[in-house]
């Protein structure tokens, strides 16, 4: 039933060069977008997993785009965009890159005290604003002060029609974890705990509430 539906998704961290040999990053383990990668495969929705570097295996099933810096994300998220009715963005992107990336190694001793960064595109609010009638739109809101308002301002800010919230100040739900406790935040006001659960389980009660 569902396998003409399509459902983008994007996960893990990016990687914003230096030179050849540095990057700045994060530590995001993609596992929230992989297990629901792999949720929406069992579902029968036909899936596109756009990541950054990780170490996990692409779901069986899943078409894999691998991708590294956030403008390589970007590039291949707006190709994909069209044909997409659900959307998921779970990838840490990284929100700067170095103004500069050097073509060569920078010795030691010639390396930079200062870096300076450009800002990188919002993904998904891009998106967002190119969205067609029927596109669902997710976000993820990893906060750790004031999660609530940060999230709804995420929500209204990024034109999303769900947020899916977590506090990772919490030390067993941060990066890399496998249990996740998200509440799922939407456009029309509602609020839907989805609990504290493996990563796969909250794939499901995500997909559940966002494609009922
Ligand atoms: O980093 P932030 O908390 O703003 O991320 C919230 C949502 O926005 C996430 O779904 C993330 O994938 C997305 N995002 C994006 N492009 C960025 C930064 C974040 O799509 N440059």
């Amino acid at each position: 039933m569902n396998k003409n539906i399509k459902c983008l998704i994007s996960a893990g961290p990016t990687r914003e060069w230096i030179d050849p040999v540095r990057f700045i990053s994060n530590p995001s383990s993609g596992k929230m977008g992989y297990a629901l990668a792999e949720e929406a495969f069992n579902r029968g929705f036909s899936v596109d997993l756009v990541s950054g570097p990780v170490h996990l295996e692409g779901p069986q099933g899943v078409r894999l785009h691998k991708v590294e810096t956030a403008i390589e994300m970007e590039k291949t998220m707006l190709a994909l965009f069209q044909d997409a009715q659900i959307i998921i963005m779970t990838a840490a992107v990284c929100d700067h890159r170095p103004r500069e990336c050097w073509e060569e190694k920078r010795k030691k001793a010639e390396f930079p005290t200062h870096l300076e960064f450009v800002e990188n595109k919002d993904i998904v609010g891009a998106l967002s604003e190119r969205r067609k009638t029927g596109q669902k739109i997710v976000g993820f809101a990893a906060e750790t002060e004031t999660p609530l308002q940060h999230a709804l301002e995420k929500l209204e800010a990024k034109g999303l029609d769900w947020i899916a919230m977590n506090d990772v100040s919490d030390k067993e739900i941060g990066f890399g974890s496998d249990i996740n406790d998200v509440t799922l935040l939407s456009r029309r006001g509602e609020s839907i705990p989805l609990g504290r659960k493996s990563k796969q389980e909250i794939a499901k009660g995500i997909l559940d509430h966002i494609w009922p």
